[in-house]
């Protein structure tokens, strides 16, 4: 549907520009507050975008679209080497630039980016303890539980392996989604044949990878973030309240596809 305007359409009507332009709101008269903002709102950016993607591919999979799906996933994939190469630019601002106004940052910490977690959900790494930090905005929140009760891009990579042919347990296709995902051998055991005789399942071969692609990008994201936060704050907590890089660390295995990592070592 195309809106009819009433003014002639102009580069900063159509994009907002006054909108957008006009949410930098530094706390300090530091310089490098406004990079730090415009790195984090960037960030929200994409992942606005991401979720739409994924939302698509979720769909697509679901209905055993795959070709289209793998065109979501890609851009999903591009997206984050985009958010990836930022650390660049966030890493150009020192330690003391960044003490000079971290103390404006109150407790708030992208630990609460509620679009990080809904990404998180969707690919099927679900943690119903981040709901918690949305407690006063509820549309984010339900936004995060949509994502959280729904089947995420796993468990329909799952199903359509199984309609596909591969013998995945009942226990697994009717598992309760909302739950955490736990690894499961017969799991590991189908994309084993997939990836043993790629010609023969060469649509389920091309989407496993696709995912690996996703999770190798969300894990080279995790390890740019703490390697930039130990350059920025080295041992310190966060801002968050967890022990800071520490914490980071423990995220660096998280992974949304795991039977799709530990197939390879009996390839
Ligand atoms: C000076 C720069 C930064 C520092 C020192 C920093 C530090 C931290 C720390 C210590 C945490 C753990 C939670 C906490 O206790 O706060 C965290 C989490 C997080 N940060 Fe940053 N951060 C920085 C920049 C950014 C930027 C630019 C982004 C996004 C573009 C970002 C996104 C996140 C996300 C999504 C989490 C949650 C990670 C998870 O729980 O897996 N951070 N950050």
């Amino acid at each position: 549907m195309v809106v009819a305007m009433t003014e002639p359409m102009t580069y900063a009507r159509y994009l907002a520009l006054d909108d957008l332009l006009a949410c930098q709101h530094p706390r300090s008269d530091c310089d490098d507050e406004m990079l730090f903002i415009v790195i984090h709102q960037t960030k929200e950016l994409w992942l606005k975008q991401m979720i739409r993607e994924l939302h698509l591919a979720l769909e697509q999979v679901r209905a055993d679209r795959l070709v289209p799906a793998y065109k979501a996933m890609a851009r999903v994939s591009r997206i984050q080497a985009v958010m990836t190469l930022s650390w660049d630019v966030l890493a150009t601002m020192t330690p003391s630039d960044y003490s000079r106004f971290r103390d404006v940052l109150g407790p708030s910490s992208g630990f609460q980016s509620d679009q990080f977690r809904t990404v998180e959900y969707l690919l099927g790494l679900k943690d119903p303890r981040f709901l918690a930090y949305q407690d006063d905005r509820p549309e984010a929140r339900a936004a995060m539980e949509a994502a959280l009760a729904a089947p995420s891009l796993w468990d329909e990579a799952i199903a359509a392996a199984a309609r596909a042919g591969l013998p995945i347990p009942a226990e697994v296709l009717e598992r309760d989604v909302t739950q955490p995902y736990a690894p499961h051998a017969a799991v590991e055991e189908a994309f084993l044949a997939v990836y043993r005789d790629p010609e023969r399942h060469w649509d389920l071969y091309q989407l496993a990878e696709k995912l690996i692609d996703l999770d190798d990008a969300m894990a080279t994201w995790r390890h740019k973030h703490v390697l930039t936060v130990e350059r920025i704050i080295g041992g310190k907590r966060g801002t968050g309240g967890t022990a800071g890089a520490a914490y980071l660390h423990s995220t660096l295995s998280k992974r949304a596809f795991p039977e799709l990592w530990s197939l390879r070592t009996s390839l």
